[in-house]
């Protein structure tokens, strides 16, 4: 484990085998739809790569980025589009790849972005959901894990960008960013 961590919540087997569980399920579900997958960069893209190639049908990729968290671990609330689609969505089914839904308002917001443009649907594949917090009211179709409020960090998911590339899932020791 890496040393900056207090615990390990997923291991690299746990989160392969869920992801492979998520992406037969949207297999099922998506079968002969005209299906987009959407991420937003960059916490969400490699837990996006995993899942697509877990999804055996025919589908686009897209990406979007906007800004968030900057530094802090706390959720602004603000959020801001730095980069858009590169598709048009309208009429068809976008499947948003989030990474983790914390106060959920970065994804009410692209959710209502979305909306304004007319796709046949729009759902959600969320890897995690933090538990016991005050959440955006967010209809996630596909959830990966339940995860405890803690500052986590790994499988794409960074503090201060680092820690992307840990091939797991754990909780960032507080000391980290409490600077002592
Ligand atoms: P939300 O708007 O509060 O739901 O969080 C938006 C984004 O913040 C997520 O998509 C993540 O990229 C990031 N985020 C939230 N919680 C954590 C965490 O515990 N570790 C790392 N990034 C996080
Ligand atoms: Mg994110």
């Amino acid at each position: 484990m890496h040393p900056d961590l207090t615990e390990v919540l997923f291991s690299e087997e746990a989160l392969h085998q869920r992801v492979h569980e998520m992406g037969e399920q949207i297999t099922k579900d998506y079968a002969g739809s005209d299906l987009i997958v959407v991420s937003v960069l960059r916490g969400a893209a490699i837990y996006m790569a995993d899942l697509v190639r877990e999804i055996q049908l025919p589908l686009e990729m897209d990406f979007m980025a906007v800004s968030s968290y900057g530094a802090s671990t706390k959720s602004s609330g603000v959020v801001r589009i730095i980069k858009d689609l590169s598709s048009h969505i309208e009429g068809r089914d976008v499947l948003i790849a989030e990474d983790i839904i914390d106060s959920g308002l970065t994804l009410k917001y692209l959710i209502k972005t979305f909306e304004s443009r007319h796709p046949k649907s729009i759902e959600v594949a969320a890897l995690l959901r933090k538990e016991g917090v005050q959440q955006a009211d967010i209809d996630c179709k596909y959830v990966g894990f339940e995860c405890p409020n803690a500052f986590i960090v790994g499988y794409g998911l960074d503090y201060a960008e680092r820690y992307r590339n840990l091939p797991y899932i754990g909780v960032l020791d507080p000391r980290v960013y409490n600077g002592s």
